[in-house]
């Protein structure tokens, strides 16, 4: 029996017991169940690194305007399938604040967290026109949204972005869109599961490419002003977060509250239509929608089918923390940077012991200490190292179920790591590397 630092008996029971065919492959909600039992049989506590949850407290201004909105009643009511006024007009404040654009408060809609904004949109957007009946991820991505697809019945096509940095991005997407079968491209800024954020000369080449191609970008900010290196909290103050909007008018945002203000639970998200897509009109669509414009179908289309709007207090909840990042009166970097500095300890503490980062740089700069980073060991595959790291109290997931092609490599989260472990990752770490020397 080998001495690792969880009991290696067990962890081979409880692996056996998973039926799994592969730790390695194994899915984010797999690796939580798994670790979940091993965990409860030995006792031992893991170093917890699958999920991205926030690991901090709810925004409490939200929390408190859901209460007073539920007192006066909200619950009994059917909210506007296209969002209650204050909010909209918040979202539009917000956008103009902190991305610089101009958005009318029409094409400013809550969604069931970004998570229903998506699929609305891949709903909507392949839709416009026949030719156009694939969407395009530029990878490593959330790997739902594929998921989203299948279910959809909606075409994909990807690729790894590591390649691709800075100028070549141009022609690596010309390669698909000349094609003509591209309806719609989405990636996430900064990444998850990378990290990376795009840079200016990135979006700009994207947005360049949509006018070019005529296909709508769907940039998902899931984690907004979370790249560190530069504060973009200011309200009205630049620098702003990048963003394609900037250089394009085809354009959807999707702004998750989940991570910026730890308001997972309440599955409330914002999507943001740019005014020329909004009013854009497209014939096709009147095969599955009673109106030929865009923002018409997909309110009273998608958003309808879906869920008829999103439930009523969350959107209280999120107007009230607008007002308040609006007015200057709340700064959510501030509270989100625990992130970054949880980040800097271990990734170092991972590169002091052998691990290196797959993932590094954005162009010519280091990628910025936040909510997830890759990594990897000399010698071994994700799926080996996953598999190995479980025996060492340490659980996340292999960038391969990301649609990256660095099989080397795997995705860390921060968030639910406390610092009270990091002398307990130090420690697994260390012995990981004496039990796995790396030939010179
Ligand atoms: C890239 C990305 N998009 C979307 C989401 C989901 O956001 P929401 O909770 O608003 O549905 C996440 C959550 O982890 C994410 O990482």
């Amino acid at each position: 029996m080998k001495a690792t630092p969880i009991n290696f008996e067990v962890v081979n029971q409880k692996i056996k017991e998973s039926k799994l065919a592969s730790v390695g492959k194994a899915s984010i909600r797999e690796i939580k169940k798994l670790v979940d039992t091993i965990e409860s049989t030995t006792g031992e506590k893991f170093i917890r690194m699958e999920m991205g949850i926030p690991g901090l407290a709810p925004v409490d201004i939200g929390i408190q305007a859901e209460i007073a909105a539920l007192k006066k009643g909200v619950a009994a009511i059917y909210p506007d399938i296209f969002g209650i006024p204050p909010l909209k007009k918040e979202i539009s404040r917000f956008v103009k604040l902190f991305l610089d654009i101009d958005v009318d408060p029409d094409g400013c809609i809550p969604t069931v967290g970004s998570m229903q904004g998506g699929f609305a949109s891949f709903m909507t957007i392949n839709r416009m026109n026949k030719k156009k009946d694939t969407t395009l991820f530029i990878d490593p991505g959330f790997p739902v949204h594929k998921q989203q697809h299948r279910v959809l019945g909606i075409k994909h096509e990807s690729f790894d972005v590591y390649n691709y940095r800075g100028e070549k991005l141009r022609d690596k997407l010309e390669s698909y869109l000349k094609k003509g079968n591209i309806s719609g491209i989405l990636y996430s800024n900064p990444n998850n599961p990378s990290w990376i954020c795009f840079t200016d000369t990135e979006l700009q080449i994207i947005g360049e490419m949509a006018n070019k191609y005529d296909v709508i970008i769907m940039e998902d900010l899931a984690y907004f002003g979370m790249d560190f290196r530069k504060d973009y909290s200011k309200p009205g103050e630049p620098p702003y977060q990048p963003s394609v909007s900037k250089y394009t008018d085809n354009y959807i945002l999707f702004i998750s509250s989940s991570k910026v203000f730890s308001y997972a639970g309440q599955r409330i998200g914002m999507m943001v239509i740019s005014d020329s897509l909004y009013s854009r009109r497209s014939e096709d669509l009147t095969r599955y929608y009673s109106s030929d414009q865009f923002g018409h179908a997909m309110i009273f289309g998608s958003l309808y089918s879906l869920s008829s709007g999103t439930a009523h207090s969350p959107q209280y909840g999120l107007t009230a923390i607008l007002q308040a990042v609006n007015n200057g009166e709340y700064n959510f970097r501030e509270v989100v940077r625990e992130y970054e500095k949880k980040a800097k300890i271990m990734k170092k503490l991972f590169l002091d012991n052998g691990f290196y980062i797959v993932y590094d740089k954005d162009e010519d700069n280091l990628i910025a200490d936040g909510f997830y980073f890759t990594f990897a060991y000399p010698g071994m595959s994700g799926e080996k190292l996953l598999a190995e790291l479980i025996y060492y109290g340490i659980s996340a997931i292999t960038l391969s179920i990301t649609g990256s092609e660095r099989h080397e490599g795997i995705r860390a989260c921060v968030s639910l790591v406390q610092r009270s472990q990091f002398p307990d990752l130090e420690k697994r770490l260390k012995q990981f590397q004496k039990d796995h020397p790396v030939n010179a």
